[in-house]
């Protein structure tokens, strides 16, 4: 639909913390000067925290969305409902040319839904990714969102294949790269050193000049199960005797810990806990880490574009470029092999790979490129 301004309007949509970075470029590119199309920021507020939000809008340069859905936390019946009821008077009075949603968050697969049922073409973004693992959340969020997007746009080859094969071919799917990787790029040189980050938050310092792991874990199979959770913290716990581990808490793990009251666990080993960071902070620290420990689907991405070694305590990725190219190594929740791979990578160095084809900093320019001819090409 044309604007005033001659403009063609995308509601953009961003819910939770990974959406935050993949959103930066493409925003950024749609508001360039000679710019065709004319993006409409929606924030769903699932996620809301000052550390889970505010501080990357401002980091990563972001826009203030033009509306707040300020949905919050729930189940997910109730997050994913409350997101669809609130976005629906949004499109209805935005009428937008197309909305485009990124990742596999609950938000993403709500306002898709919207959409589609009102006859506004979706554009996924970071579409064909998958775990095969239905009892992630984020596998069914994806398999939808794809199904009812009109156009797909992928991070790695084999992402077509999942699509082709679930029927989702042709012209509307383009590999066009990893946007998440722009914003890394983009933000390299303006990460926070390592070791000003810590002064905030450590008092000794000089343990972590020798080299330094990064543990992340969020995923609800990690942590929502006690047992788990207390396996991997202990795993973790023995590694910190040979490299000391920086863990930046994630609100849905500290609150387990506190639940299965499990924090006696950090007494006798050198594992110091963060609140969580700002996207430059934990850039920083990324960086400069000797090996990284994580279950984010986003951070065995970026540890592969830093040539960082990734252990990531999970059975499966949707990822498998960062295993089959980059610095990804797929060990699972079993104690005994975390500790045992962790030991390779802290005595002989760990994979080094390479940065996969498109990972290059500019698949947002394509995303924008391709959708000025789609939505603006008459302008
Ligand atoms: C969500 C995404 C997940 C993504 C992760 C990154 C889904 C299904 N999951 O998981 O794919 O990797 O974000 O963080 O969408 N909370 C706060 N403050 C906040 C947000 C959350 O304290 O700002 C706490 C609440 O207790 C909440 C819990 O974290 O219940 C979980 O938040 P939620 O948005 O449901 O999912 P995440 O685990 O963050």
């Amino acid at each position: 639909m044309m604007h005033d301004d001659n403009r063609v309007k995308i509601v953009c949509v961003v819910g939770a913390r990974p959406n935050f970075m993949k959103i930066a470029p493409i925003i950024s590119q749609m508001q360039r000067q000679e710019s065709r199309l004319m993006p409409y920021l929606v924030h769903t507020g699932q996620h809301y925290d000052n550390e889970m939000k505010h501080s990357f809008f401002e980091q990563l340069g972001i826009p203030e969305p033009d509306v707040d859905l300020g949905v919050g936390s729930g189940s997910h019946a109730v997050q994913t409902a409350e997101v669809m009821r609130r976005f629906e008077p949004v499109l209805d009075e935005q009428q937008p040319a197309a909305i485009l949603v990124v990742g596999d968050v609950n938000s993403t697969i709500a306002c898709a839904l919207v959409a589609v049922k009102k006859g506004v073409p979706v554009i996924h973004v970071e579409a064909g990714l998958r775990s095969f693992d239905r009892t992630m959340p984020e596998e069914i969020n994806r398999i939808l969102t794809d199904q009812i997007s009109d156009y797909l746009f992928t991070t790695e080859r084999a992402a077509a294949d999942n699509l082709t094969r679930e029927g989702i071919g042709g012209e509307r799917v383009q590999f066009v790269g990893n946007v998440m990787i722009d914003t890394l790029l983009n933000n390299l040189k303006r990460a926070t050193p390592f070791d000003k980050t810590l002064a905030k938050y450590v008092k000794d310092q000089t343990l972590y000049r020798d080299g330094f792991g990064l543990l992340t874990m969020h995923r609800p199979s990690n942590v929502d199960d006690g047992v788990v959770l207390e396996r991997l913290l202990t795993a973790v716990g023995k590694i910190s005797h040979d490299l000391p581990i920086l863990f930046p808490v994630h609100p849905r793990t500290a609150a387990k810990i506190e639940q299965f009251g499990l924090q006696s666990l950090f007494n006798a080993v050198r594992i110091q806990q963060l609140p969580p960071l700002g996207y430059l902070d934990l850039l920083g620290i990324m960086a400069e880490a000797k090996l990284v420990l994580t279950d984010s689907g986003g951070i065995q991405e970026e540890t592969t574009a830093l040539g960082v070694p990734c252990i990531t305590l999970r059975e499966n990725t949707e990822r498998p470029i960062t295993v089959d190219e980059g610095t990804n190594t797929i060990v699972g929740t079993d104690a005994q092999r975390i500790v045992d791979v962790a030991y390779e990578v802290i005595t002989h160095g760990g994979k080094r790979g390479c940065v996969p084809e498109y990972w290059d900093g500019r698949a947002a320019e394509r995303i924008v490129a391709f959708l000025e001819q789609r939505f603006a090409g008459q302008v």
